[in-house]
């Protein structure tokens, strides 16, 4: 099996977890994208959702699906949000913001009764960190901010597109990834950077996600907190 094809795979099976009249938080990333489509075709079927996407671009693909988009004012808490992740670690701690969209996805998935990861089975890791942590920080402090970040040991670099600018998330911020190498601590981790001023949010989702989806050549395992 393809990794594009267990993509496919643990996003539908996410699909069954949604029920007529849910509100729903729309991940971001390919995996995302994928269960975003798929429930468009069931919007067209007739299924009655509607959701919070946790990027630009979701929100986009979300609409252009016709798929109803509410916000916190309409709708303060969310039955159910579906988001990949870049990092599934011990006790489905998380590293997400690989595409840059970890503020909104925090937000919406702190907002959700039930959050749903979906993967396949090359996210699932023994420890995090192998994957770089992303941090966003407002812009003005983005020299302090690296300075301290440093001096964690966390080896920040300033993410830039492909065409040598520098990235600006959809909250007009910078990201800073961090080659922390192993995190043995990930509690630990994300306190020290929280405590940065200048620190937005970091990547670290620990005790957020209610269950993961895992797609591999064996079909999808559900793997529990
Ligand atoms: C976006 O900021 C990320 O948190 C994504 O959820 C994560 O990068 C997973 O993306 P893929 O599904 O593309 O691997």
């Amino acid at each position: 099996m393809t990794q594009d094809d267990a993509k496919r795979l643990a996003a539908r099976n996410a699909l069954e977890f949604v029920e007529d009249g849910m509100s729903l938080g729309l991940g971001s990333g390919t995996t995302s994208a994928i269960f975003i489509r798929e429930l468009g075709e069931r919007v067209k079927g007739g299924l009655k959702v509607r959701g919070i996407a946790t990027s630009a671009a979701s929100q986009t693909l979300a609409e252009s699906l016709s798929i109803p988009i509410t916000n916190f004012d309409e709708t303060p808490e969310l039955d159910l949000a579906v988001d990949g992740a870049d990092e599934i670690g011990p006790g489905l701690a998380l590293i997400k913001g690989g595409g840059g969209a970890l503020l909104r996805e925090k937000i919406v998935e702190s907002a959700a009764k039930k959050f749903i990861v979906i993967a396949d089975s090359s996210k699932l890791v023994k420890q995090l960190g192998r994957f770089p942590l992303p941090v966003e920080v407002i812009q003005m402090a983005l020299p302090n901010v690296t300075r301290k970040l440093k001096a964690l040991g966390l080896n920040p670099t300033l993410r830039h597109h492909a065409d040598g600018s520098r990235y600006i998330t959809d909250e007009n911020n910078f990201i800073l990834d961090c080659a922390a190498g192993e995190i043995p601590d990930p509690a630990k981790t994300a306190a020290d950077i929280r405590a940065i001023v200048g620190v937005v949010e970091h990547g670290l989702f620990l005790n957020m996600a209610s269950f993961a989806l895992i797609a591999s050549d064996q079909g999808v395992t559900k793997v529990d907190r």
